[in-house]
């Protein structure tokens, strides 16, 4: 197999050179990273491997397949397996290539790979895997000799103050985060991850996201939310490598030192109450958050990125409590989604926000300051946490080395 194939160009290609790739797993790693022939840069590919996972700092992509996995077997040397096919695959996927054979192949066998993503650029993908407390330890069980390595920042979330969360759309042994410009390629790279886990893990809940509603790149214009309100102004940048290392990437002094380099998300499905939201004054909206609607400016404040003089926000509106000057200094990387799963049944729409949130310990960030918000946020009258999840989220992976090589080791 040459060097660079992308999907766009792989109709027509001998699926039985990509089928012995498959089989070498690793060589398919070696021919992702050097899929370098696209096009425009907005469907570049992420790179896969580095010193930390791509999905995090990497500039926010249109599209979101989020979904959270249970291991269904007892087996370690199963799972640590399929861990490492599963890395080659994402390799493949983020440069931009099938998993093996699309198209090709066999006529009596299905193909490797799905194909649906056929032709399509990388749009950017990248996938972020985690590892959940259930994974360490579930009911009392040491399942897989991991235990002893379950990090402290890897905390079972308490509960919230108006939690209602559904046990059906929480938790799960590992989550994988995909994201992408193009909504196909983020689906794609899921149900690929998912076939291949069969016997192993099977898929405990998913959530796709369509609107990015926050942002790594202050430099360009903030993407708005469901209620309207433009989300992300204050958050951490991607290029910011100072305040990466002090909020998000776990050090070694952290502990433990398979998590040095990466990063722990805790993600949350937060309803929001739209019908109830669009029959509200400007004003109230506008004080639920102390910013404007059209500039986003803070009140006291003129455009959008000027400092925050908490003291002229309403003390119960959401940016005066979440505000670091108010929480010693805290800061979180966010990255979540708006989603809209129909309607409840009720002539309500099931929408709202899959909140993601990048940190070096929760502990110390995630929950002291959903403390304070689930306690006094004047935006709980819109809003209702209905899912939950946190995951220690491992460093990048080394060339040759496979998702959490270093927790397995
Ligand atoms: C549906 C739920 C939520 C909505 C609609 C929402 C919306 C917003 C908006 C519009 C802003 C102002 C713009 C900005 O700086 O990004 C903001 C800021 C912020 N939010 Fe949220 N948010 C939600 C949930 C949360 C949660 C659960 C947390 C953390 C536990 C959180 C933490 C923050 C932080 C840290 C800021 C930046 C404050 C600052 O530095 O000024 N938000 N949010």
């Amino acid at each position: 197999m040459t060097a660079g194939v992308s999907r766009r160009r792989l109709l027509g290609y001998s699926g039985a050179t990509l089928a012995a790739g498959a089989a070498a797993g690793a060589g398919l790693v070696s021919v992702a990273q050097a899929g370098a022939d696209h096009g425009s840069a907005d469907d570049a590919a992420v790179p896969f491997h580095g010193a930390h996972q791509a999905g995090i700092s990497t500039p926010v992509q249109d599209r979101l397949h989020f979904a959270a996995f249970d291991v269904i077997t007892d087996d370690r040397d199963r799972l640590v397996r399929m861990l490492k096919e599963w890395t080659a695959a994402a390799a493949a996927f983020t440069g931009g290539h099938p998993y093996g054979s699309a198209a090709g192949g066999l006529g009596e066998a299905p193909p490797d790979d799905t194909g649906e993503a056929l032709g399509l650029p990388p749009a950017r993908l990248t996938l972020t895997i985690g590892f959940g407390p259930t994974l360490f330890e579930k009911d009392g069980k040491d399942r897989f000799g991991l235990k002893a390595k379950r990090p402290a920042a890897l905390i079972d979330l308490p509960h919230f103050p108006g939690d209602d969360l559904d046990p059906a759309r929480s938790g799960g042994d590992l989550c994988v985060q995909a994201c992408a410009d193009d909504p196909q390629v983020a689906v794609h790279a899921i149900r690929n991850l998912a076939r291949i886990g069969f016997g192993v893990v099977s898929v405990r809940w998913s959530q796709l996201g369509f609107g990015k509603t926050s942002s790594t790149t202050p430099d360009r214009q903030t993407p708005r939310n469901m209620f309207g309100f433009k989300d992300g102004t204050r958050n951490i940048a991607g290029t910011d490598t100072k305040a990466l290392d002090e909020h998000v990437w776990a050090s070694p002094a952290d502990g433990p030192s398979w998590m040095a380099g990466g990063s722990y998300v805790v993600a949350r499905r937060i309803r929001m109450h739209i019908e109830t939201w669009d029959r509200t004054s400007l004003q109230e909206q506008q004080d639920t958050f102390g910013r404007t609607k059209g500039e986003g400016n803070a009140y006291g404040a003129k455009r959008e990125h000027d400092p925050v003089p908490l003291d002229k926000l309403p003390a119960d509106s959401h940016v005066r409590l979440a505000h670091p000057d108010g929480n010693g200094g805290v800061r979180i990387l966010r990255r979540g989604y708006s989603f809209t799963d129909g309607t409840d049944g009720l002539g309500r729409l099931d929408a709202g926000l899959f909140f993601i949130a990048f940190q070096r310990d929760p502990r110390k960030q995630f929950v002291p300051l959903q403390s304070k918000l689930a306690a006094s946020d004047h935006m709980n009258e819109y809003i209702q946490h209905v899912g939950s999840g946190i995951w220690a989220c491992p460093p990048g992976v080394r060339k040759g080395g496979y998702w959490g090589d270093g927790l397995f080791s």
